[in-house]
């Protein structure tokens, strides 16, 4: 299983690299080996607007530190977004990246059934923290971006989000965030089954 994680927020061991990185050490335990890209050690524009994706090329015509993660990204079978909020949506360095993966959608996407140039059949974890502790603050932006890359092949997603937490270190403080990766992991790994004693061996 191909595991591809951007980090979205400028502060590498910040709270949602935290999870990402617990979440992706869970892969590691199943044999996995994940690919990280810090999107903000990474220079790269968003989308231009040019639509040569859609009328004389395949892949997004801009060449930058996106090129790779755009390519890695659409061999991944698990695509991993981390991301804090900032001024009530995705960092701007994860939306420079969505912005790019309009160069998946096929020249058809508007009325295709079938609008993604990616295989079908990917799954998406994203990772939302941010300072406020409402629930229902910013409740809309997973929901939002999901749909989006629904249409782009990442048909099952999974959500892991810590409220409340502003220092780097905070959400270590919170055992119920740390669980949720653990749950999420089992989910997409299907670990639950996996690490169970199987019934079948008997001696
Ligand atoms: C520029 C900026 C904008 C922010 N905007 C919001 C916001 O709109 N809502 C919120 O709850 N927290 C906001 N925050 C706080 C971060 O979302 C929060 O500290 C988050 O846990 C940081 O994640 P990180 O440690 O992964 O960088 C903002 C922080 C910064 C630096």
């Amino acid at each position: 299983m191909k595991i591809v994680a951007l980090l979205g927020s400028p502060r590498p061991k910040g709270n949602s690299a935290t999870l990402a990185r617990k979440f992706l050490a869970r892969a590691e335990e199943q044999g996995h080996k994940p690919v990280v890209h810090e999107l903000g050690a990474l220079t790269y524009k968003g989308c231009v607007g040019c639509y040569a994706c859609k009328t004389s090329r395949e892949d997004c015509i801009l060449r930058d530190d996106l090129t790779q993660v755009l390519a890695d990204v659409a061999a991944a079978d698990v695509l991993v977004l981390a991301t804090p909020v900032y001024f009530g949506d995705l960092t701007s360095q994860l939306k420079g990246f969505i912005d790019r993966t309009f160069s998946y959608f096929t020249p058809e996407y508007r009325t295709s059934p079938t609008p993604s140039r990616l295989k079908p059949g990917k799954k998406l974890v994203f990772i939302q923290t941010q300072g406020n502790p409402d629930e229902t603050a910013f409740a809309d932006i997973f929901p939002k971006y999901a749909a989006f890359l629904k249409r782009n092949s990442f048909g099952e997603s999974h959500l892991i989000r810590a409220r409340g937490v502003s220092s780097p270190d905070d959400v270590l403080r919170h055992e119920a965030y740390l669980h949720q990766v653990d749950e999420v992991a089992k989910e997409v790994f299907g670990t639950t089954h996996a690490v169970a004693a199987d019934p079948q061996i008997k001696w």
